[in-house]
């Protein structure tokens, strides 16, 4: 598909562009389609949305004005609010409106666990079906409008049926995913407060059980410290090896999921919404503090989460798509649990990790399935990648038709296996940019209507406003590098944080005022496409996933050897990044101590966090560089991690420049 065009890519290398398929049938096929539909959505919203939007079912429809914004802070709060005064429900949109469209014998899941042959089929009658018992038992169990509800699942249909058994009564779901701590999981539950709590008994990951009941268990002791009790845990038995009596259970709390749903009647009112009440509370890693449970509403994102899936994987009936991120991420929600569904898509939906038995599972599922839309994240091309392409080769592969790719920037390496190998060459990536905040994508080609350059995410999505801001807060223009900001509000953005709208606003629109601050550090070329640099906060991304530097810190330091810790990113061929600590020991330390205590370490921020916030280095540090007013300099530890130490820069205004030799001497010991 290359058409032998040159592109400079950031760091140096040249890039071919990947011309868009001719694809008459495309959603949007052709760049002058995507211009015009792009200066439609951002000339007349309120008619762009509104013709959209009337697709769905809609109790109540929308008054006039449909959507309201303001992003400057300084002049009023800041309350984005679409379709204001309209009513619908998002399980509604999802299977009712399907199934009475015809589609009720079409599957919603393929569903493939763990282990080879394990497999299941739901239909959207089905999952109907299913939904409406697990929201009846919620109903039983005291759950209505407004209600939170956490859940704590493996990828088994069971859990995006709960999250729409939630959606169909009003209550709001947050799903921790189950790779949490216990302490993580209780922390969130502290938060949000919900009565029943939906878990599952065990799970295998690759090859290895975890008891997932027990670490619910664990939590809600921390929770009862904490001054909350959990009335109710529903338990799906999924503990395929071990029997029901191995499970500790609290009698009068703990019910069996089996037993308790499949008793309930397979239908269910619902209940109709208000469009900006909440969907679901979604906790993700910011710079500073505990995560922020970020609040999406229902009809702007029903319509931006639908909107974008429709356009970016071109979906049509006749595909089958898979998306790898688990339910417990934001891609799990926006492209699992509902744009999909809106869509009336068939998906897979996959319990294991693609490495498990051997790293041709992924390939053998998309045989299997005849995936032709699959989504999946640069770690996991880089991990498949590192294989070698005799696993991909085995497998025909020819259903694929788009290669999707998310939550990190995708180095120009790995687009093009993924691109030439994966995709044997005839498959457009759409790089989607975009965050737990936005809901939904933001900057991504369109498969049939954008040119490709690997490494870029390209070009806004309908309705999105990007700029790119100095340091200053000035508006960059043309060719420019910079702060990636959003100008005005789109459908599917988050409303809040829980119970902290000051916060919300301090993190996202105080800084640059009358902008949505992104975080995200970004390119524009001459061709107007941005280039994703990585996040210019305190968050590393490990695997696509966001870690706050100060999480793993306050994790460390829980270890009564560790005074004090210091971590900064570093880049990984895998994970894309990794996690680099700097650990400072109580008083009296000899440096460096038996090697055992790095384990041990390591063993804790798992303990307190969970296995995705391992780090990878752990560097001991008698000192750390700090200013005179006690600030640690960053930069510098940055500069370390990456033995950049020839480039450290200005270091005049270190209270102890002699820490820096110090550091250096330790390096690896
Ligand atoms: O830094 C960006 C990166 O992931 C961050 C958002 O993380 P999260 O809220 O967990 O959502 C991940 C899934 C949407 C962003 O601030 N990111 C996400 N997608 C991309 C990306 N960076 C570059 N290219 C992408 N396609």
């Amino acid at each position: 598909m290359s058409n032998g065009a040159v592109h400079p890519e950031p760091h140096g290398h040249v890039y071919g562009h990947y011309a868009a398929p001719k694809w008459p049938d495309a959603h949007c096929s052709g760049k002058e389609q995507y211009d015009a539909m792009y200066k439609e959505s951002l000339a007349a919203p309120e008619k762009f949305w509104g013709r959209i939007a009337e697709k769905f079912y809609w109790k109540k429809k929308w008054e006039a004005p449909f959507h309201s914004y303001n992003f400057d802070s300084r002049k009023a709060p800041v309350n984005v609010q679409w379709f204001i005064g309209a009513e619908t429900n998002l399980a509604y949109n999802c299977l009712d409106r399907n199934v009475e469209a015809g589609q009720g014998d079409r599957v919603a899941f393929y569903w493939e666990g763990n282990d080879l042959g394990e497999d299941s089929t739901t239909t959207y009658s089905q999952l109907l079906a299913q939904v409406c018992q697990i929201a009846n038992y919620l109903k039983s169990a005291g759950v209505g409008r407004g209600d939170d509800v956490t859940i704590y699942m493996p990828m088994i249909p069971e859990l995006p049926a709960a999250m729409l058994a939630c959606a169909r009564i009003g209550a709001v779901h947050s799903v921790v995913f189950a790779g949490f701590s216990a302490e993580s999981l209780s922390g969130r539950i502290l938060d949000s407060k919900p009565r029943v709590v939906l878990t599952c008994s065990a799970v295998k990951r690759g090859a290895k059980p975890i008891s997932l009941k027990g670490i619910v268990d664990d939590a809600l002791v921390k929770v009862t410290a904490g001054g909350h009790e959990v009335d109710t845990v529903l338990v799906y038995d999924h503990t395929r090896a071990a029997t029901r009596a191995d499970v500790a259970f609290t009698p009068g709390r703990d019910v069996w999921w089996q037993d308790a749903v499949s008793e309930q009647p397979t239908t269910c009112e619902v209940e109709w919404m208000g469009a900006e009440d909440p969907l679901f509370k979604l906790y993700t890693s910011g710079s500073t503090g505990k995560p922020k449970g970020v609040e999406h509403t229902l009809g702007g994102y029903m319509v931006g989460t639908a909107t974008t899936f429709k356009y970016v994987f071109d979906h049509h009936l006749s595909d089958v798509y898979w998306c790898t991120a688990d339910c417990g991420w934001i891609t799990g929600h926006s492209y699992v649990a509902y744009g999909p569904l809106l869509n009336a898509a068939t998906q897979v939906l996959f319990e294991g990790v693609p490495t498990h038995p051997d790293a041709g599972r992924a390939w053998d599922i998309v045989d299997k399935y005849k995936v032709s839309l699959l989504y999946t994240a640069p770690t996991a091309i880089r991990s498949l990648q590192s294989f070698g392409p005799e696993w991909v080769k085995k497998y025909s592969r020819a259903s694929l038709r788009i290669l999707g790719s998310v939550g990190e920037p995708i180095n120009p390496e790995a687009w093009l296996w993924y691109h030439d190998v994966v995709g044997g060459g005839r498959c457009p990536i759409v790089d989607t940019w975009w965050q737990t905040e936005t809901g939904a994508h933001m900057i991504t080609p369109l498969p049939g209507a954008t040119t490709l350059v690997p490494g870029s995410a390209t070009l806004p999505f309908f309705g999105v406003e990007p700029a790119v801001l100095s340091e200053k807060g000035e508006e960059l223009q043309g060719e420019c590098e910079g702060y990636l900001v959003i100008k005005r509000a789109w459908p599917s953005g988050m409303r809040t944080l829980s119970g902290d709208h000051a916060r919300f606003e301090a993190t996202y629109f105080n800084l640059y005022p009358g902008y949505y601050f992104t975080g995200d550090g970004c390119r524009r070329d001459k061709d107007g496409y941005y280039w994703l640099i990585g996040r210019v906060d305190d968050v590393i991304n490990v695997s696509g996933h966001r870690i706050g530097t100060a999480e793993v810190e306050g994790a460390l330091t829980q270890h009564d050897r560790c005074a004090e810790a210091a971590v900064v990113p570093m880049e990984h061929p895998i994970k894309g990044q990794g996690i680099y600590a700097f650990v400072t020991l109580m008083q009296g330390t000899e440096y460096p101590p038996p090697p055992a205590l790095k384990k041990e370490l390591v063993a804790t921020v798992r303990e307190v966090i969970g296995p995705i916030a391992t780090p990878d280095v752990i560097h001991w540090a008698p000192g750390l560089p700090k200013t005179r007013s006690g600030k640690i300099m960053r930069r510098i530890l940055r500069k370390i991690a990456s033995k950049e130490e020839d480039s450290l820069g200005d270091t005049s205004t270190l209270a102890d420049p002699s820490v820096i030799q110090t550091l250096l001497a330790l390096r690896g010991k």
